[in-house]
């Protein structure tokens, strides 16, 4: 397969298989930022490359991605395409030595999950798609996976209003399950502030019941947002999980927070490994 190499990061992207279906460009259609390949992806690629002996001890290995977008994207500034974040997991999942048996992805744009499909198809994935919002189609995902599989659900909507609590908690039903969670902290800090008014809900979803919880007597705006963030990781935890010490925050460059990469699991093993390979800020895998 052609590779173009990227002199920067030894980093390898294969060609598109089908360039003509829909490309991620993010929520704006100007192309993603440099920290979607050089930080989320990466992250990801490392996790599983550092757990790959932990992973071969199940005989299936699943991968949950219900925002999955096409497959594809578009960094902004690049005159060329890379793999999108199920695709490339699939491929780091083989160059490990510990494919995934099944891959399980969603998309609320049934053109996008469609390609998503085809572009995993393409590359030897065994894809199963789900259309609908990722609210709807989890039921269905979960009832894909075999009994006894080790999971790892990749949840990575635009904004905070998706990041539906309910999605986690269902997940959080299955045996061996572990979560890379893609947190929007624009979201919330830009937003919180108005979303104290009860006729809004934008942030009821992801965590219930916020809004009578929040001491406003004693906390500044400015606090909210980590008022927010701290009491939906405590939420994650009363399901049974840790949520990892090392979340990396993802800014745009100019000094703004943009997102939280926050994983969690309830074994101890990779737990560790995330906080490893998340301490290292040098993310350079081969
Ligand atoms: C950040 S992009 C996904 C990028 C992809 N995970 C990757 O790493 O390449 C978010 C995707 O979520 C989809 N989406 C938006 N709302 C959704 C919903 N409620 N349920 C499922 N998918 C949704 C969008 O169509 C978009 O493709």
């Amino acid at each position: 397969m052609e590779a173009i190499l990227e002199s920067a990061n030894i980093d390898y992207e294969t060609a598109d298989c089908h360039p003509g279906l829909p490309i991620e460009k993010g929520p704006h259609g100007r192309g993603v930022g440099r920290w979607v390949p050089e930080e989320k992806h990466r992250y990801l690629k490392r996790y599983l490359d550092a757990t790959r002996e932990a992973q071969k001890k199940f005989k299936q290995r699943v991968l949950i991605d219900p925002f999955c977008g096409p497959g594809r994207i578009q960094v902004e500034g690049e005159n060329f395409t890379r793999e999108g974040g199920s695709v490339m997991a699939y491929q780091q999942s083989v160059h490990s030595g510990a494919p995934f048996t099944r891959v399980l992805v969603g998309d609320i744009d049934q053109e996008r999950v469609r390609a998503n499909e085809l572009r995993l198809a393409s590359v030897g994935a065994p894809v199963a798609a789900f259309t609908g919002p990722a609210n709807e189609t989890v039921d269905a995902m979960i009832k894909a996976v075999p009994f006894g599989a080790l999971t790892l659900a990749y949840i990575d909507p635009y904004n905070l209003e998706h990041l539906s609590f309910s999605i986690i908690e269902r997940l959080a039903k299955l045996e061996h399950v572990d979560f890379a969670v893609h947190f929007s902290l624009m979201d919330l800090t830009r937003n919180i502030d108005m979303e104290l008014d009860p006729k809004r809900d934008r942030f009821d979803h992801a965590l219930p019941g916020w809004r009578a919880r929040v001491p406003t007597d004693a906390l500044s705006k400015a606090s909210l947002p980590g008022w927010f963030f701290t009491a939906w990781c405590n939420a994650v935890e009363a399901l049974g999980f840790k949520v990892s010490g090392q979340m990396p925050l993802i800014t745009d460059g100019k000094g703004r927070s943009i997102y939280r990469l926050v994983f969690f699991s309830r074994h101890p093993l990779p737990d560790r490994i995330w906080n490893d390979i998340a301490r290292s800020r040098n993310l350079d895998l081969f």
